[in-house]
Protein backbone atom coordinates (compact mmCIF):
# COMPACT_ATOMS: atom_id res chain seq x y z
CA UNK A 1 0.00 0.00 0.00
CA UNK A 2 1.47 3.71 -0.82
CA UNK A 3 1.92 5.80 2.28
CA UNK A 4 0.03 9.07 2.61
CA UNK A 5 2.29 11.98 1.68
CA UNK A 6 2.85 14.75 4.03
CA UNK A 7 5.00 17.10 5.12
CA UNK A 8 6.73 18.32 8.12
CA UNK A 9 7.62 21.82 8.34
CA UNK A 10 10.42 22.59 11.09
CA UNK A 11 11.47 26.59 12.19
CA UNK A 12 13.47 28.06 14.79
CA UNK A 13 16.30 30.31 15.25
CA UNK A 14 19.95 29.33 14.41
CA UNK A 15 21.60 26.84 16.63
CA UNK A 16 18.40 24.90 17.98
CA UNK A 17 19.31 21.93 16.81
CA UNK A 18 16.41 22.15 13.74
CA UNK A 19 19.39 19.78 11.68
CA UNK A 20 20.62 17.58 13.15
CA UNK A 21 17.11 16.28 14.82
CA UNK A 22 15.23 16.57 11.19
CA UNK A 23 17.73 14.50 9.71
CA UNK A 24 17.67 12.04 12.66
CA UNK A 25 13.73 12.08 12.64
CA UNK A 26 14.21 12.11 8.67
CA UNK A 27 15.64 8.74 8.90
CA UNK A 28 13.50 7.45 11.23
CA UNK A 29 10.22 8.24 9.47
CA UNK A 30 12.01 6.81 6.21
CA UNK A 31 11.37 10.89 4.65
CA UNK A 32 13.51 13.04 3.62
CA UNK A 33 15.50 15.56 5.05
CA UNK A 34 15.70 19.15 3.46
CA UNK A 35 17.95 22.09 5.17
CA UNK A 36 16.35 25.17 3.34
CA UNK A 37 19.33 26.79 4.93
CA UNK A 38 21.40 25.81 2.77
CA UNK A 39 19.99 26.82 -0.05
CA UNK A 40 20.14 30.70 0.81
CA UNK A 41 23.81 29.85 1.62
CA UNK A 42 24.87 29.10 -1.58
CA UNK A 43 23.52 32.47 -2.90
CA UNK A 44 25.57 33.89 -0.04
CA UNK A 45 28.71 32.26 -1.31
CA UNK A 46 27.76 32.93 -4.84
CA UNK A 47 28.12 36.67 -3.49
CA UNK A 48 30.90 36.08 -1.31
CA UNK A 49 32.96 34.58 -4.47
CA UNK A 50 32.11 37.75 -6.64
CA UNK A 51 32.62 40.07 -4.52
CA UNK A 52 29.08 41.30 -4.09
CA UNK A 53 27.55 42.92 -1.22
CA UNK A 54 25.21 40.64 0.62
CA UNK A 55 23.10 44.02 1.25
CA UNK A 56 23.35 44.93 -2.30
CA UNK A 57 19.95 44.26 -3.13
CA UNK A 58 20.44 45.14 -7.00
CA UNK A 59 23.55 43.39 -7.37
CA UNK A 60 22.42 40.33 -5.93
CA UNK A 61 19.32 39.98 -7.65
CA UNK A 62 21.69 40.39 -10.84
CA UNK A 63 23.46 37.70 -9.79
CA UNK A 64 20.57 35.22 -9.84
CA UNK A 65 20.05 34.48 -13.73
CA UNK A 66 23.17 33.34 -13.70
CA UNK A 67 23.38 30.91 -10.70
CA UNK A 68 21.95 27.30 -10.87
CA UNK A 69 21.48 26.24 -7.56
CA UNK A 70 20.48 22.44 -7.14
CA UNK A 71 20.03 20.04 -4.42
CA UNK A 72 19.84 16.28 -4.77
CA UNK A 73 20.16 13.87 -2.03
CA UNK A 74 23.59 11.13 -2.06
CA UNK A 75 22.61 7.59 -1.84
CA UNK A 76 23.42 8.24 1.91
CA UNK A 77 20.22 10.11 2.06
CA UNK A 78 22.71 13.34 2.41
CA UNK A 79 21.23 16.25 0.80
CA UNK A 80 24.11 17.73 -1.44
CA UNK A 81 24.53 21.42 -3.22
CA UNK A 82 25.37 22.38 -6.17
CA UNK A 83 26.50 25.76 -7.50
CA UNK A 84 26.74 26.13 -11.30
CA UNK A 85 28.01 22.24 -11.52
CA UNK A 86 30.42 22.35 -8.29
CA UNK A 87 29.45 20.39 -5.34
CA UNK A 88 29.48 23.21 -2.54
CA UNK A 89 28.24 21.72 0.43
CA UNK A 90 31.56 21.96 2.31
CA UNK A 91 31.97 25.54 0.88
CA UNK A 92 28.72 26.86 2.43
CA UNK A 93 29.44 25.93 6.03
CA UNK A 94 32.20 28.26 6.29
CA UNK A 95 31.72 30.58 8.77
CA UNK A 96 31.87 33.45 6.96
CA UNK A 97 28.91 32.44 4.71
CA UNK A 98 26.68 32.66 7.60
CA UNK A 99 26.33 36.05 8.19
CA UNK A 100 26.10 36.45 4.44
CA UNK A 101 23.46 33.84 4.00
CA UNK A 102 21.73 36.25 7.08
CA UNK A 103 21.64 39.04 4.88
CA UNK A 104 20.86 37.88 1.17
CA UNK A 105 17.61 36.17 2.82
CA UNK A 106 16.72 39.26 3.84
CA UNK A 107 16.53 40.32 -0.10
CA UNK A 108 12.70 39.41 -1.87
CA UNK A 109 14.30 38.51 -5.03
CA UNK A 110 16.60 35.88 -2.90
CA UNK A 111 13.16 34.93 -1.45
CA UNK A 112 11.24 34.50 -4.72
CA UNK A 113 13.80 32.86 -6.72
CA UNK A 114 14.17 29.86 -3.74
CA UNK A 115 10.83 29.56 -3.44
CA UNK A 116 9.19 27.21 -5.61
CA UNK A 117 12.50 25.23 -5.84
CA UNK A 118 11.58 24.40 -1.52
CA UNK A 119 7.57 23.94 -2.55
CA UNK A 120 8.45 21.89 -5.53
CA UNK A 121 10.37 19.53 -3.52
CA UNK A 122 7.87 18.66 -1.16
CA UNK A 123 5.61 18.35 -3.76
CA UNK A 124 7.09 15.32 -5.04
CA UNK A 125 7.85 13.40 -1.43
CA UNK A 126 7.10 13.05 2.05
CA UNK A 127 9.89 15.93 3.34
CA UNK A 128 10.72 17.48 7.00
CA UNK A 129 11.77 20.23 6.14
CA UNK A 130 13.59 23.00 8.29
CA UNK A 131 14.03 26.74 7.76
CA UNK A 132 12.94 30.09 9.27
CA UNK A 133 9.40 30.34 7.20
CA UNK A 134 8.62 26.88 6.13
CA UNK A 135 5.31 26.70 7.90
CA UNK A 136 4.72 30.36 7.67
CA UNK A 137 5.28 31.10 3.96
CA UNK A 138 6.68 27.79 2.28
CA UNK A 139 4.47 25.42 3.06
CA UNK A 140 1.31 26.65 5.07
CA UNK A 141 -0.77 23.54 4.74
CA UNK A 142 1.65 21.75 5.88
CA UNK A 143 0.38 18.67 8.29
CA UNK A 144 2.78 19.27 10.79
CA UNK A 145 4.59 22.46 12.05
CA UNK A 146 6.88 22.49 14.78
CA UNK A 147 8.16 25.80 15.95
CA UNK A 148 12.05 24.57 17.61
CA UNK A 149 13.56 26.32 20.07
CA UNK A 150 16.24 26.65 22.52
CA UNK A 151 17.81 29.61 25.48
CA UNK A 152 20.63 31.57 23.22
CA UNK A 153 23.19 30.84 25.99
CA UNK A 154 22.16 27.39 25.39
CA UNK A 155 22.62 27.61 21.67
CA UNK A 156 25.42 29.18 21.44
CA UNK A 157 27.24 26.69 23.88
CA UNK A 158 26.05 23.81 21.26
CA UNK A 159 27.22 25.66 18.48
CA UNK A 160 30.97 26.23 20.16
CA UNK A 161 30.84 22.46 20.43
CA UNK A 162 30.02 22.20 17.07
CA UNK A 163 32.59 24.68 15.88
CA UNK A 164 34.99 22.90 18.12
CA UNK A 165 34.70 19.74 16.67
CA UNK A 166 34.67 20.83 12.87
CA UNK A 167 38.51 22.05 13.75
CA UNK A 168 37.13 26.10 13.67
CA UNK A 169 36.48 27.27 17.53
CA UNK A 170 35.65 30.48 18.22
CA UNK A 171 35.49 32.21 22.20
CA UNK A 172 31.95 31.76 23.73
CA UNK A 173 31.37 35.28 23.65
CA UNK A 174 31.87 35.52 19.83
CA UNK A 175 29.88 32.58 18.92
CA UNK A 176 26.86 34.33 21.72
CA UNK A 177 27.10 37.61 19.85
CA UNK A 178 26.91 36.62 16.55
CA UNK A 179 23.96 34.27 17.53
CA UNK A 180 22.32 36.91 18.36
CA UNK A 181 23.05 38.81 15.77
CA UNK A 182 21.44 36.54 13.29
CA UNK A 183 18.46 36.13 15.62
CA UNK A 184 17.67 39.80 14.96
CA UNK A 185 18.21 39.86 12.05
CA UNK A 186 16.27 36.84 10.88
CA UNK A 187 13.21 38.05 12.77
CA UNK A 188 13.12 41.26 12.01
CA UNK A 189 13.58 41.47 8.62
CA UNK A 190 10.52 42.96 6.52
CA UNK A 191 9.70 39.77 4.73
CA UNK A 192 8.71 36.02 5.61
CA UNK A 193 10.62 37.26 9.10
CA UNK A 194 11.09 34.11 11.36
CA UNK A 195 8.14 33.58 13.76
CA UNK A 196 5.97 30.88 14.65
CA UNK A 197 3.19 30.18 12.70
CA UNK A 198 -0.35 30.14 14.81
CA UNK A 199 -0.55 26.16 14.40
CA UNK A 200 2.59 25.43 15.27
CA UNK A 201 3.59 23.52 18.33
CA UNK A 202 6.23 24.99 20.34
CA UNK A 203 9.21 22.32 21.33
CA UNK A 204 11.79 24.22 23.54
CA UNK A 205 15.02 21.83 24.14
CA UNK A 206 16.70 23.88 26.30
CA UNK A 207 16.18 21.57 29.41
CA UNK A 208 16.42 18.55 26.97
CA UNK A 209 19.38 16.49 25.48
CA UNK A 210 19.41 14.79 21.91
CA UNK A 211 17.42 12.02 22.59
CA UNK A 212 14.62 13.97 24.43
CA UNK A 213 14.40 15.86 22.04
CA UNK A 214 14.02 13.17 19.52
CA UNK A 215 11.69 11.46 20.85
CA UNK A 216 9.53 14.81 21.15
CA UNK A 217 9.55 15.26 17.99
CA UNK A 218 8.75 11.99 16.86
CA UNK A 219 5.54 12.01 18.95
CA UNK A 220 4.39 15.40 18.17
CA UNK A 221 4.66 14.16 14.83
CA UNK A 222 3.51 10.86 15.02
CA UNK A 223 0.23 12.22 16.71
CA UNK A 224 -0.68 15.41 14.21
CA UNK A 225 0.00 13.56 10.98
CA UNK A 226 -1.90 10.54 12.03
CA UNK A 227 0.98 8.11 11.39
O1 LIG B 1 19.81 27.50 8.99
P1 LIG B 1 21.06 28.22 8.47
O2 LIG B 1 21.87 28.86 9.55
O3 LIG B 1 21.88 27.36 7.59
O4 LIG B 1 20.47 29.40 7.56
C1 LIG B 1 21.29 30.36 6.97
C2 LIG B 1 20.53 31.69 6.86
O5 LIG B 1 19.48 31.53 5.90
C3 LIG B 1 19.86 32.15 8.14
O6 LIG B 1 20.54 33.24 8.71
C4 LIG B 1 18.48 32.56 7.77
C5 LIG B 1 18.30 32.16 6.35
N1 LIG B 1 17.16 31.28 6.13
C6 LIG B 1 15.97 31.86 5.83
O7 LIG B 1 15.86 33.07 5.81
N2 LIG B 1 14.89 31.08 5.55
C7 LIG B 1 14.98 29.76 5.60
N3 LIG B 1 13.90 29.02 5.31
C8 LIG B 1 16.21 29.14 5.93
C9 LIG B 1 17.29 29.94 6.22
Amino acid sequence: MEQKRYAVAVDGPSGAGKSTLARAVARELDITYVDTGAIYRVIALAALRRGVGPEDGPAVAALLPELSVALRHGDDGEQRMYLNGEDVSADIRLPEVSMYASAVSALPAVRAYLLEMQRRFARERSVIMDGRDIGTVVLPDAAVKIFLTADAEVRARRRGLELEQRGTPKPYAEVLAELRQRDWNDSHRAIAPLKQAADAVLLDTSALDFEQSKALMLKTIRERAGL
